[in-house]
């Protein structure tokens, strides 16, 4: 297979990233951008984020979350403990997270240290979902290997049976991670590749410094 895509190709012309209009803080700068993004484009998940850490496999790996909640402390979202990501962070809590919005020809990347949120933080968010997803976090052992779909199926039926009726309790290997920042860098694609990439780094006295990356 030999597949040239050589000619892909695209100018970013839609917007600017000047430090003279940006805030202190970079948790303020992402909000600014995600409502942006958010209303101005119709792009679906503004909320998926690509969270990569490092395995005990000792490789690099990415995938998609979903981004559930943001403040000033850092960024929430949700999985199973036990799965390869879980365990990957249990063993390395620097995590990176970005975020990549097309429409908007926009890029931020988040390096920071993920922990478990408070059980009743994880709980609060749990019984907030529907009756689905909860049944469907119970049956999943998430990344484990599993003969067929049929074992997913079956699975759910005899639970949903089961607990007819009953609340679901959040099981304990599922919950919440906080992945709270270190570096925050905002990237808007300009013409002629000359792109503006903004970093923020917190120093150790929880100040943040701003610098400006060549493209
Ligand atoms: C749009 C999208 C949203 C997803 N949201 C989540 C999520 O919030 N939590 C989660 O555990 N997996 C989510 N997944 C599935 C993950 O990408 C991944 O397959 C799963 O978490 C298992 O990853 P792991 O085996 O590396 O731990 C999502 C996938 C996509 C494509």
């Amino acid at each position: 297979m030999n597949t040239d895509l050589g000619n892909y190709r695209k100018s970013y012309e839609k917007q600017e990233l000047l430090e003279t209009n940006v805030s202190d803080n970079p948790m303020e700068l992402f909000q600014k951008w995600f409502h942006e993004v958010d209303e101005n484009f119709n792009i679906g998940e503004t909320n998926a984020m690509t969270i990569s850490t490092i395995g005990l496999d000792g490789f690099p790996k990415s995938r998609v979350v979903l981004l559930k909640k943001f403040t000033y402390e850092g960024f929430i979202f949700y999985t199973n403990y036990e799965s390869e990501k879980g365990k990957a962070i249990t063993n390395n809590p620097n995590v990176c997270l970005s975020f990549f919005w097309p429409a908007a020809e926009r890029q931020i990347i988040i390096k920071g240290k993920a922990e478990k949120i408070a059980e009743n933080l994880s709980d609060g968010y749990f019984e907030s979902r529907p009756r689905g997803s909860q049944l469907g976090a119970l049956v999943s052992n998430q990344s484990n290997v599993i003969k067929n779909r049929e074992v997913l199926e079956d699975k759910l039926k005899t639970l949903e049976a089961k607990l007819e009726g009953q609340e679901i309790e959040r099981p304990k290997f599922w919950g919440g991670f906080i992945v709270k920042p270190v570096e925050i860098e905002f990237w808007q694609g300009r013409p002629n590749r000359l792109h503006d990439r903004l970093r923020y780094q917190l120093d150790d006295d929880f100040n943040w410094n701003l610098d400006r990356l060549s493209p």
